[in-house]
């Protein structure tokens, strides 16, 4: 039996296998439209099913998630990741979830604040800075590519708070070499015949692994200065770091991760922690810049609150507004556009029989644009997640943080993150999109505007009231 047998679907093969690769939000998007909630379909050998229904997305991540793994995709991807969180299962991903999710509570959350404010004020610093000296140097004066710079503003954030690591100068070393071996990773999720194994000194090989030695080296950077610093003994006012040393020195009774884990969990976490919250903030201030009428909300509630000076954790709680348009931003561009499992169990969904074997993919990116669960569902609308309103929301309709037992361990870092980045930014500056159309997908394993996003930056001018300055321990330079 084929997953796909009883399934409506298209007859598969090269043609849509290609489509998927190159253009896989509006792919999924016409499967969904042409066959409904359930798209059943070949790629080579590959059975995959599409599940368009939020009933079904809970059935694989919640219900009768010990019946479905992780993907084949994702265990390519451990060439990059290896055992860290995203990738491992069973015991060994047990292990790890237990030893690092307390230092993703709220309480630890909120620790981050002002050190978010430092970024976004160094950043954006550069922006306003003479032609010649500033991230808008290279190009005309105060155009920035703010993807890139989001990426600068996430990695570091992600850095300090997690490691109290400095990537500063490793920064752009960090996001190209990243580039260099998601842009690998994906060519082989999407490869429709076997490419040579990447032990074989193939160029493209031998750039992955040039751009993963990078990566270690810096990730051995941070463990050395740490522990040439004395390590961090538990309980100290530890950092992720520290925690995770602690339980690869063997203090804590017998050596719970190892040396290779250890880098696979850092650069795991750092990769969870930019470039997901990068996409979404880009998006965000896209959509901003097409709808005044909502910018103009951010800052009227954005402006009080900034105008005494830094703000602390539950000053972000009262954003309301920016944490709105965050979650309706990653509505309708969830940074993570599709999520798959594999079945390692025969089972049965809407009344069609699953073979053990087949892939199933979920796309956010559908899901959240819905019909029959969305009104408007192509309209900017935050109030959407006003308390009130998301309440009716039918569960697993709004995932792009995933959900059941694999659900980000980041969420609530991401969220604040990005509330205070949409608030301060909006609060300080002028962005205005160089081609304020929509910018093309590059959907990898993320979804990011192709070839960046240009945006003219000018401090903004405040009138009448909007209050005077910026934070003040966070004070941008321009
Ligand atoms: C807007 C920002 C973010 C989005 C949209 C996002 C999205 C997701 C999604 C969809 C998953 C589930 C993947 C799956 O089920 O296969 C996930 C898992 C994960 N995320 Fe995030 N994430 C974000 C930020 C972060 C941050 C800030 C961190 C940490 C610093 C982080 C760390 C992780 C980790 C470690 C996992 C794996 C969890 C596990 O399997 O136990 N993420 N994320």
């Amino acid at each position: 039996m084929t997953a796909s047998s009883s399934i409506p679907g298209p007859k598969g093969g090269l043609k849509l296998g290609l489509s998927l690769r190159d253009n896989g939000p509006a792919t999924l998007t016409e499967l969904y439209e042409t066959y409904g909630d359930m798209v059943g379909f070949s790629i080579g050998r590959r059975h995959i099913v599409l599940l368009n229904k939020p009933e079904y997305a809970y059935h694989v991540f919640a219900g009768a998630a010990q019946k479905y793994g992780k993907s084949s995709g994702a265990k390519k991807v451990k060439s990059l990741l290896g055992e860290g969180l995203l990738t491992s299962e069973g015991e060994v991903w047990k292990k790890s979830r237990a030893l690092i999710q307390p230092l993703f509570v709220n309480s630890e959350i909120r620790r981050q604040v002002p050190l978010i404010q430092d970024v976004l004020a160094e950043v954006s610093g550069r922006w306003c800075a003479a032609p010649g000296e500033g991230a808008g140097a290279s190009a005309q004066a105060n155009v920035i590519d703010l993807h890139k710079e989001m990426m600068r503003v996430t990695l570091t954030v992600a850095a300090r708070a997690l490691f109290s690591a400095d990537l500063d100068e490793h920064v752009d070393v960090f996001r190209d070499s990243f580039g260099v071996a998601f842009e690998h990773v994906v060519k082989r999720l999407h490869a429709l015949f076997d490419l040579p194994p990447e032990i074989f000194p193939t160029p493209a090989n031998l750039k992955f692994r040039r751009a993963v030695r990078q990566l270690d080296a810096i990730v051995e950077r941070i463990l050395e200065n740490r522990r040439s610093a004395g390590g961090c003994p538990a309980g100290e006012g530890n950092d992720l770091l520290g925690s995770l040393l602690h339980a690869a020195s063997g203090d804590a009774g017998g050596a719970l991760l190892s040396e290779k884990q250890l880098r696979d969990e850092i650069l795991t976490l750092i990769l969870g922690g930019y470039d997901t919250s990068a996409n979404a903030l880009t998006w965000a201030f896209y959509l901003l810049s097409q709808h005044p009428e909502v910018l103009a909300k951010v800052r009227a509630e954005a402006d009080p609150i900034f105008a005494g000076g830094a703000v602390d954790a539950d000053a972000v709680k009262r954003l309301e507004c920016s944490q709105m348009v965050f979650e309706e931003t990653m509505r309708l561009y969830p940074p993570v556009w599709v999520l798959a499992r594999q079945a390692n169990a025969d089972d049965e969904i809407g009344g069609h029989p699953i073979a053990a074997g087949t892939m199933m993919l979920v796309s956010p990116f559908v899901l959240h644009r819905l019909r029959n669960i969305w009104n408007d569902p192509l309209v900017f609308r935050p109030e959407r997640f006003r308390s009130e309103e998301r309440v009716i929301q039918p569960r697993f309709s709004y995932i792009p943080f995933g959900g059941g037992q694999r659900h980000c361990l980041g969420r609530l870092m991401a969220l604040q993150e990005g509330t205070l980045a949409i608030a301060y930014l909006a609060h300080t500056f002028d962005l205005e999109p160089v081609d304020p159309r929509e910018p093309a997908f590059n959907a990898s394993i993320t979804l990011a505007p192709r070839g960046g996003m240009p945006v003219r930056v000018k401090r903004r001018e405040r009138g009448r009231g909007a209050g005077p300055t910026l934070p003040a321990r966070a004070m941008a330079s321009c």
